[in-house]
């Protein structure tokens, strides 16, 4: 059972999908490790640190060949994978719906795709789920994002020449980002409120010690779906919603949005008549500007100035702390691989549910449900 950790492609994608941890694990599984060369360089995992946990460190041709079961944080391109043995697994995370055209190229080279991201939230799969992961870095990087483009202080300072207040951070969007950003903001001193279209996440909101905004009394407010996911809102909820955001925005420092609907572009939750309500030197950051953005104006991949106000629109903000969400990516996969594991045949062996949930491609064809729905 050979294991490639491919060197990612994909432009400004700085993580890795093993680290030396994983690696000494999945060996210690007796499976064989081959590691391109210079594949953690970005996410500081040297080569040598591969090396001595007993990878074989090599160019993507050697690592390829014979490879039993690729590993990548992106999908690598379909062109790079030539010659790949068929039958071969590649998981990863694979955004089936942004890269249609490419689960078909996966479908033609014979090898079964697996979509890392399509991993069903059920307990037993949370420790293999890298949407989780990779948003609770998100979520603590998009404040420190807000504090640095802030020319204010978070915490208030009574200081002798005065006091500074605190600033206000408004989070929308409750998931694992959002928490996330509730908790920073609050470490760092500042006045945290936060809204979400899932009433579930009021009480989270307020353990965290963060003021709930929340619309009440109109029909339909429980927007939770299947999996703990948000479902599309009903036009009276998304007028009120909105009336209610325009009057507490206007009083915010920061905003950070983290809203997403799966398989969806994401809802607009700010105007542009909202952003000039808000006060110069103001920012917001747009953590679903990749999915179509909660922000009017936003940039991705720039950080843009509408009325005085910045929006921060980076891309892909969890490679912006490679090193740590490439060892929890790692771990994610290597979580999901072990508990597969079967002894006696030396490979893992996926059971029904999670196998059909994230797998992509087999036999030559496209076979995920939600792909071919
Ligand atoms: P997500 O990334 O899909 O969306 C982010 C947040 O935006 C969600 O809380 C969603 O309700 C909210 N949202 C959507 N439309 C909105 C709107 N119009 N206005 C305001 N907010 C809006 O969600 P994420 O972070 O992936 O988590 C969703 C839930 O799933 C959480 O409760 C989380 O704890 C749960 N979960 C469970 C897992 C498991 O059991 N294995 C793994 C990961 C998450």
């Amino acid at each position: 059972m050979k294991i490639a950790v491919l060197k990612e492609t994909a432009a400004g994608e700085r993580r890795v999908s093993a680290t030396p941890e994983t690696v000494k694990k999945f060996i210690a599984l007796g499976a064989e490790v081959a590691v391109e060369a210079g594949a953690g360089a970005t996410a500081s995992f040297d080569d040598a640190g591969f090396a001595a946990v007993g990878a074989k460190v090599g160019s993507r041709a050697e690592v390829l060949a014979d490879a039993d079961i690729l590993l990548g944080v992106q999908g690598p391109a379909p062109d790079a994978l030539k010659g790949i043995k068929s039958g071969a697994w590649l998981a990863a995370g694979l955004n089936p719906f942004g890269e249609r055209a490419r689960v078909d190229d996966y479908a033609a080279l014979g090898i079964e795709a697996l979509a890392m991201e399509f991993m069903p939230r059920i307990t037993r799969a949370q420790s293999m789920d890298i949407l989780s992961s990779q948003s609770n870095l998100a979520g603590y990087k998009a404040v420190l994002d807000a504090a640095g483009e802030y020319g204010r202080a978070f915490p208030m300072m009574m200081t002798a020449a005065g006091t500074i207040s605190a600033a206000k951070v408004f989070v929308m969007g409750v998931g694992v980002a959002g928490l996330q950003a509730i908790a920073t903001a609050r470490r760092l001193g500042a006045q945290v409120s936060a809204t979400d279209v899932r009433s579930a996440t009021k009480e989270q909101i307020q353990s965290l010690g963060a003021k709930p905004i929340f619309v009440e009394n109109v029909a339909g407010i429980e927007g939770e779906g299947s999996g703990g996911y948000a479902t599309e809102m009903s036009d009276e909820y998304k007028a009120a919603q909105a009336e209610l955001v325009s009057s507490h925005i206007a009083k915010q420092d920061i905003v950070i949005t983290t809203a997403l609907i799966p398989g969806r572009p994401a809802p607009r939750l700010i105007s542009d008549a909202q952003i000039a309500s808000m006060r110069p030197g103001s920012v917001i950051v747009d953590l679903a500007v990749e999915s179509g953005g909660n922000v009017e104006g936003a940039v991705a991949g720039e950080v843009v100035e509408k009325h005085g106000v910045k929006i921060v629109g980076h891309r892909n903000v969890s490679s912006r702390l490679a090193s740590d969400a490439s060892a929890l990516f790692a771990r994610n996969l290597y979580n999901f691989l072990s508990a597969f594991w079967d002894k006696e045949v030396g490979k893992p062996v996926l059971d029904e549910e999670i196998g059909n949930a994230i797998r992509l491609t087999q036999g030559g064809k496209v076979v995920n449900e939600r792909l071919l729905g």
